[in-house]
């Protein structure tokens, strides 16, 4: 089994957490394009989806899925997204796509988040991956250096803009043996949008495919 059909195994096992006629948060990713690809081909019917970025909306507009706005539905029951990195303890890095604030208040929104990854993302130590911090343009060099003093290396994702018209800079060699402590530093530095640690709110579960089969942390 390659890559690819990991992620395929692992979009499907997802559709389990899926409840008929429900509203349900959709992530963004490679991985998730599978879910949305079995979602469809499932014929398991949902109510509408609230998208975690242009690209996915896009994808389960095309598939006949209604999207709606966040403001309409109130809270979630289940959002299903992948991670570039999770740990033992379910926390994760996000943001390799660049959606991750929008990926964050979905998740903030909903009971239940369910991290569909292949087991290539699975580490002792977050960090491997840089982190994403999403930040407001006028702000970039700031908070480079703040990410400096904290002992990263700031590169800027270049030709690069979010979907909240924002810039990305992705943090190299961060210490992040306390996840929940380094999140909540970086969230209180001023000009950043997002944080691409999810430890503060880490996802609930984690379905890990494996070559032998999906494996549940
Ligand atoms: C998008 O911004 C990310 O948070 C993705 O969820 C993450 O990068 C996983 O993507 P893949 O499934 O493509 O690896």
């Amino acid at each position: 089994m390659n890559q690819d059909d990991l992620k395929r195994l692992v979009g499907t096992a997802a559709l389990d957490y899926v409840k008929a006629d429900s509203v349900i948060g959709v992530g963004t990713g490679s991985t998730v394009n599978c879910f949305i690809e079995a979602l469809i081909n499932s014929g398991l019917r949902i109510e509408a989806a609230v998208s975690s970025s242009e690209a996915t909306t896009r994808l389960l507009e095309a598939g006949g899925i209604q999207v709606v706005d966040l403001n309409q539905t109130g809270g979630l029951d289940v959002y299903i997204d992948g991670a570039d990195e999770f740990d033992a303890h379910r926390r994760l890095i996000k943001g390799g796509g660049g959606a991750l604030t929008r990926e964050k208040i979905v998740a903030a929104a909903s009971k239940k988040f369910v991290c569909i990854a292949d087991q290539s993302k699975q580490v002792k130590v977050l960090g491997t991956f840089p982190l994403p911090l999403e930040v407001i343009p006028l702000a970039r060099s700031l908070v480079a250096r703040r990410m400096v003093a904290l002992g990263g290396q700031p590169e800027w994702r270049e030709n690069f803009t979010t979907d909240n018209g924002n810039w990305i800079l992705d943090i190299h060699n961060l210490d992040l043996v306390d996840p929940v402590d380094m999140e909540k530093t970086i969230n209180n530095l001023a000009g950043v949008v997002t944080c691409g640690l999810f430890a503060i709110r880490p996802a609930d579960m984690v379905l890990m495919a494996t070559k032998d089969g999906i494996k549940l942390l």
